[in-house]
């Protein structure tokens, strides 16, 4: 039996199963809700039940009773939700694959750049921005996002954070050698540059703190690759200059490109450093007295993201809808300190 999901307040309506999550079957019939980890960790999909029975898993620390996760929440009647946004979007197709170790280098003391190639002649087109899934031995999955440029869409190059017991970046990463074999899903993703018509030359603020970087290198590689000249200012956040692991290509970037700012900002600056210190919203905050006219797109940490939502918005006149981010939450619940 399928039952019936209506968007309030719109004439949106579209199936469920009893055993698909609402995001799924959103996304099937074309619809995009925003969303990030796909497993009840981020929050970044939660919407609200108007009328009707979902099957929601732990419910833990909603913000309201009648609050969902969407990506868990599965229907026991027909319903009315209210999403934080919706939009109609072409259904993604994803593709699983079976891609191969080119190599892997570890570039500060933390992070690991892990290069995979697609087998001949399989591409997999994506938004720079978007994340894939790596697919472990038993079936659960670790998002990385994509750091390569959507035009080379034959390989995938990640930025691993190397969490302490963490399954695939403490143990499976640092045994995989070249030619190794790794299962992926991709593309993922609601995080990528709106280019919507009217916006084409809204200057762009991006956030990052450690590999968060990695999405926000796409981006810029796409820029690039498209001869496009929006002004970006790229903000990126460590502990130590150390921790920045692709400075020089970030340097070089600058040198050729007007249209691109860049400022480090250390938690942990060492004597002498005449840079920004602290919290990378802060930066942004001391920098641009008012950013109503910005789209911001944060990438990284949990606790800066959540602080530049609040920040950014109630401060400097951010339009909530022009606020963008995908949080490097841990795949098994525990905060990841990116
Ligand atoms: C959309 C998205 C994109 C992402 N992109 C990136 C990226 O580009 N780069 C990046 O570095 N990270 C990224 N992340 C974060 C990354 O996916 C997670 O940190 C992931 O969990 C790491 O997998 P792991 O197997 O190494 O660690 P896991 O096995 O998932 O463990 C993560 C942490 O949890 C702890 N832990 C393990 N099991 C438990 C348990 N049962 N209870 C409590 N704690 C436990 C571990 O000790 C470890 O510290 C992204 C996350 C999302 C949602
Ligand atoms: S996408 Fe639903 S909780 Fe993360």
């Amino acid at each position: 039996m399928t039952f019936t999901v209506t968007i309030r307040d719109t004439d949106i309506v579209f199936g469920c199963d009893p055993t698909q999550n609402v995001l799924d079957a959103a996304e099937t019939a074309g619809w995009a809700i925003p969303y990030s980890c796909r497993k009840g960790v981020c929050d970044t999909c939660v919407g609200s039940l108007v009328t009707g029975d979902l099957d929601v898993p732990g419910r833990g620390n909603m913000c309201g009773p009648e609050d969902v996760r969407l990506c868990c929440a599965r229907p026991k009647s027909d319903v009315v939700i209210a999403p934080k946004r919706i939009e109609q979007r072409t259904p993604p197709v994803r593709k699983r694959l079976t891609t191969t170790v080119y190599r892997r280098r570890q570039v500060a003391p933390g992070v690991t750049i892990l290069d995979l190639r697609y087998p001949i002649g399989r591409r997999t087109p994506f938004r720079a921005g978007q994340f894939l899934n790596i697919i472990l031995d038993d079936g659960d999955t670790r998002s990385y996002s994509l750091a390569n440029s959507p035009q080379h869409n034959d390989l995938a190059q990640l930025h691993v954070r190397h969490e302490p017991g963490g399954v695939f970046s403490a143990r499976i990463l640092q045994q995989l050698e070249f030619h190794d074999t790794v299962e992926i899903e991709a593309p993922f993703g609601e995080f990528f540059v709106e280019d919507a018509a009217d916006d084409t030359n809204a200057p762009i603020i991006l956030m990052a703190t450690g590999t968060g970087f990695a999405p926000m290198q796409s981006i810029i590689l796409d820029h690039i690759a498209r001869r496009l000249s929006r002004p970006i200012h790229l903000y990126w956040g460590a502990r130590t200059l150390g921790d920045l692991y692709l400075l020089d290509i970030v340097g070089s970037w600058t040198r050729r490109y007007p249209w691109l700012r860049f400022t480090p900002v250390l938690s942990r600056a060492h004597p002498g450093w005449e840079g920004m210190t602290g919290h990378v919203q802060n930066a942004v905050i001391s920098d641009y007295p008012n950013l109503s006219t910005h789209q911001i797109y944060a990438c990284g940490s949990e606790a800066m993201i959540n602080g530049a939502a609040d920040a950014l918005t109630r401060e400097r006149g951010v339009d909530p809808v022009r606020f963008h981010a995908d949080a490097f939450v841990s795949a098994v619940g525990a905060p990841a300190a990116v």
